[in-house]
């Protein structure tokens, strides 16, 4: 089978290949190709907007996307059942809610990536995760190509993490996302710098629109957009340990940046933790530390997924050795080597 270049696939910007590449666009579509290629003997993968990826070489696999677009509303009293296709953009979806008046998803302003992609790693931003608006959500399933409908509960969700990341990696490909949102305001102002971002307002007079633009600020102060500068978004998971570990870092270093979890775990900021390796602006080459978000790492121009890998082990390793903590990456990585 012939090679598929995937470089304009992935945020990171990375040359790589693929032995095929399919996109869909319907449910129907899907459940065809699946009927049509059952006797195929080759490895199927599924990608959603390819923004959380890093790719490392030829992949092997045949890739699978749903690009099933279309939003739907049913409004039930004072909540909405918001139902978006796997294709559908997260960012414009997280706009139009807002400018209908349907609220929840400010706090998740801009993050790249697809509404299909959401689920899988339970994406999360200042304060809020795609739990916290979660209904149900509809895929189908590679082995059978049977439509499947998963609840909250089926998806076990967690920091950065699903059922589709553990058990049922790799076997079912989401086709839509149902979310409740709600025409009241719920404001969640308390996570970094939201509040200072909106100090010139009164809190009666902030809006949902007024959060997404503060999010959107931050977010585009720190974080490179992928357009101009190769990235994932953050390339690794905070970490979480228990009391004893976090208590024992807490007294050698005493600016330690962390959250404590409801289960009396505390998770700990990465980001820091590689700011303070002194590791904010290292280069390999063509990959690097960003300069301004430790967490996320970047393609210059050139950075192969070997080159990325390479860094993020010397990270890794740096952090270890510093904390003694070890943190993982967060986003997917496919192809020749893994972590
Ligand atoms: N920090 C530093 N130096 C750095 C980076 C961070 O000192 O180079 C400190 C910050 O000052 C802050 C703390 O570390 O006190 C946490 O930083 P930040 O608020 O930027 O958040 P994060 O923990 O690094 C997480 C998510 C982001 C999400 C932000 C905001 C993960 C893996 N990442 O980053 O998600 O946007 O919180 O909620 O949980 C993503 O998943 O791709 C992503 C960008």
């Amino acid at each position: 089978m012939s090679k598929v270049t995937l470089k304009g696939l992935n945020s990171f910007g990375i040359a790589a290949s693929c032995s095929d590449f399919v996109r869909f666009s319907s449910e129907t579509e899907i459940q065809a190709w699946l009927t049509k290629n059952k006797n195929n003997s080759e490895q199927l993968f599924i990608i959603g907007g390819g923004s959380n990826l890093l790719l490392i070489g030829h992949v092997p696999f045949v890739l699978l996307q749903a690009d099933v677009q279309g939003v739907e509303y049913i409004e039930q009293g004072n909540e909405v059942l918001v139902t978006a296709g796997a294709g559908v953009n997260w960012h414009q979806l997280v706009m139009e809610t807002l400018d209908k008046g349907y609220y929840g998803l400010e706090n998740l302003s801009l993050i790249p990536g697809n509404v299909g992609a959401a689920p899988i790693q339970n994406i999360g931003a200042y304060g809020v995760e795609l739990k916290d608006l979660f209904v149900e959500l509809e895929a189908i399933e590679l082995a059978t190509g049977d439509k499947i409908t998963f609840t909250h509960q089926e998806c076990d969700f967690a920091y950065r993490y699903s059922i589709f990341k553990g058990q049922y990696k790799g076997q079912y490909i989401i086709t839509s996302v149902t979310l409740r949102l709600s025409k009241t305001p719920d404001l969640k102002l308390d996570y970094g710098l939201i509040r200072q971002e909106l100090e010139h307002l009164s809190e009666d007079q902030i809006t949902p629109k007024n959060v997404s633009d503060a999010v959107i600020k931050i977010r585009s102060g720190k974080l490179p957009d992928p357009n101009e500068l190769g990235n994932a978004g953050s390339f690794f998971k905070n970490p979480i340990v228990d009391e004893v570990i976090y208590t024992r870092l807490k007294a050698q270093f005493p600016n330690l940046v962390a959250f404590e979890l409801p289960d009396g775990r505390f998770k700990l900021a990465a980001g820091w933790m590689i700011d303070q390796a002194g590791l904010k602006g290292y280069r390999l080459g063509d990959a690097g530390v960003h300069k301004k978000q430790a967490l996320v790492l970047v393609n210059y121009g050139d950075a192969t997924g070997k080159d990325i890998l390479q860094l993020a082990r010397y990270v890794s390793q740096k952090v270890k050795q510093k904390f003694g903590v070890i943190i993982e990456p967060e986003v997917w990585i496919l192809g020749e080597e893994s972590w």
